[in-house]
């Protein structure tokens, strides 16, 4: 073990910064203890590691979640709101070279610090940026729904322009695209929080350019927060969280709740359709912030693997907790408009992740964050034998979203390695864990010790230097 070289800039001491450490009264736990936001940017090198990285992971490991610079009513902040931080890893050569936290330079966050606004020009009022990062088409991009425009970062995780695919968007873009690996294609479904009839299938081309934004109307302004997608089709999720207007007229920024009565549905649209040859298939209501992956079965049926919530934001406003998230797998009958539905998994559970080669064909495991409040897991459920592994974090540890790296082109579906950000209570600070897929459960392949806390936040990716 070495230990790390470690630099601190205080955003609480540069320029116009003058934020408070946020006290811990304010009675919102989406702002204190893990979930609470970090005050510095760190940049450290060298870090310390338990085990052995595996030499032919050279990238990054990064990840987006909120870090509010500042919050105007504790009482109702959302977990949803704040400024975006990214946080990430470098891996080369069997070392762990350094380890990034940045804000993601919204114009706020660029006043509180001094610093001059991005590149290019916002197509919103709102520029946060706080829910996942990806690589496409040569840019790192960080990434939000409902209409603020994404950010593209530089390999150390700086903020460099507003990213608007070379002009070609012309709406929202969304926290949840998927590429698809056969057409190395970029496809999302939008929403925007000024336009609440509609939702689009957009498609970025290899160029970075939309070469597809077709409008599909909706009723009530629902969230979409992510989509699935089949070698047939695309699934839109038009599920009960809509636009509250009395939430949007005293002032909520996140005024979406859970809707009583309202029906919910999931469209499936020919994935070169257009709006009027979506199948609804009406369902029982829920909510679904994310999807595993979807497949055609070989009956003519879509099967879709998800997490599903019996209901968000109906009681609990600022943030998701209205009975357990559990793993389902849905199908849905485009010829008789049918829905089932089996539940795999019953473990509580968010963030399900696949080996992403296979999106929109046939999986076999699903990797998830297991919830539970005394320690944490990394889930991986094998759809094939109806089984469920646990990776245990031990008491006191909490993991995140795992994202699967497969360990060569070659490799197959459980041939990799299962990353996560882990915090450790008692030193509130973070690991970046590295575990072998093949043996999910015995000891991780690696632990990298973090000079800082990696607040609990959404969505990351791997990173190859090849991307
Ligand atoms: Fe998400």
């Amino acid at each position: 073990m070495t230990s790390a070289t470690i630099s601190q800039t205080s955003t609480g001491t540069a320029g116009a910064a003058r934020r408070a450490p946020f006290p811990a009264d304010i009675g919102n736990h989406y702002l204190i203890g893990p979930y609470g936001p970090v005050l510095e940017e760190v940049t450290a090198f060298d870090l310390p590691v338990k085990g052995d990285i595996p030499s032919d992971l050279v990238g990054r490991f990064v990840r987006n979640g909120p870090n509010p610079i500042e919050v105007a009513d504790p009482a109702t902040h959302h977990w949803f709101l704040g400024e975006g931080m990214v946080h990430g890893v470098y891996l080369r050569a069997g070392k762990a070279e350094w380890y990034r936290n940045r804000f993601v330079r919204s114009r706020l966050v660029c006043d509180r610090l001094g610093e001059p606004y991005p590149a290019g020009k916002p197509r919103s009022k709102v520029d946060v940026v706080n829910t996942h990062i990806q690589h496409f088409a040569g840019k790192t991009l960080a990434l939000v729904e409902s209409g603020p425009p994404a950010m593209a970062l530089s390999h150390e995780l700086d903020t460099l322009s507003y990213e608007d695919f070379q002009g070609t968007l012309g709406g929202a873009f969304s926290a949840h695209p998927h590429l698809d690996p056969l057409t190395d294609e970029w496809h999302a479904v939008t929403y925007e929080l000024e336009n609440r009839s509609e939702i689009r299938h957009v498609v970025v081309g290899t160029d970075g350019k939309v070469r597809r934004s077709e409008v599909i109307g909706v009723s009530d302004g629902p969230m979409v927060h992510d989509f699935a997608m089949t070698q047939r089709y695309i699934l839109l999720f038009d599920l009960p969280v809509v636009w509250n207007d009395a939430s949007a007229a005293i002032g909520h920024i996140f005024p979406y709740q859970w809707s009583d009565g309202r029906a919910a549905r999931v469209g499936l649209l020919p994935r070169d359709g257009a709006a009027k040859d979506v199948v609804w298939i009406d369902i029982p209501p829920c909510y679904v912030f994310h999807t595993a992956n979807a497949y055609d079965a070989a009956d003519g049926c879509v099967v879709v693997d998800l997490v599903e919530h019996p209901s968000v934001f109906r009681t609990a406003l600022n943030g998701p907790g209205e009975g357990p998230p559990v793993l389902a797998r849905w199908k849905l009958d485009p010829k008789s408009c049918s829905f089932s539905k089996v539940v795999l998994s019953a473990t509580p559970q968010e963030f399900p992740r696949i080996d992403e080669r296979l999106t929109g064909r046939q999986h076999r495991y699903v990797y998830g964050a297991g919830i539970r409040s005394d320690r944490g897991s990394a889930l991986c459920y094998d759809t094939e034998a109806g089984v469920e592994q646990a990776h245990d974090f031990g008491p006191g540890r909490f993991g995140s979203e795992c994202v699967f790296v497969p360990k060569s082109d070659a490799a197959n579906e459980r041939d990799g390695w299962v990353m996560t950000y882990v915090w450790n209570a008692p030193t509130n600070k973070s690991d970046l864990v590295i575990i072998d897929a093949s043996d999910f459960s015995g000891p991780p392949q690696a632990v990298i010790q973090l000079p800082a806390r990696v607040p609990f936040g959404f969505h990351g990716s791997w990173i190859p230097d090849q991307a």
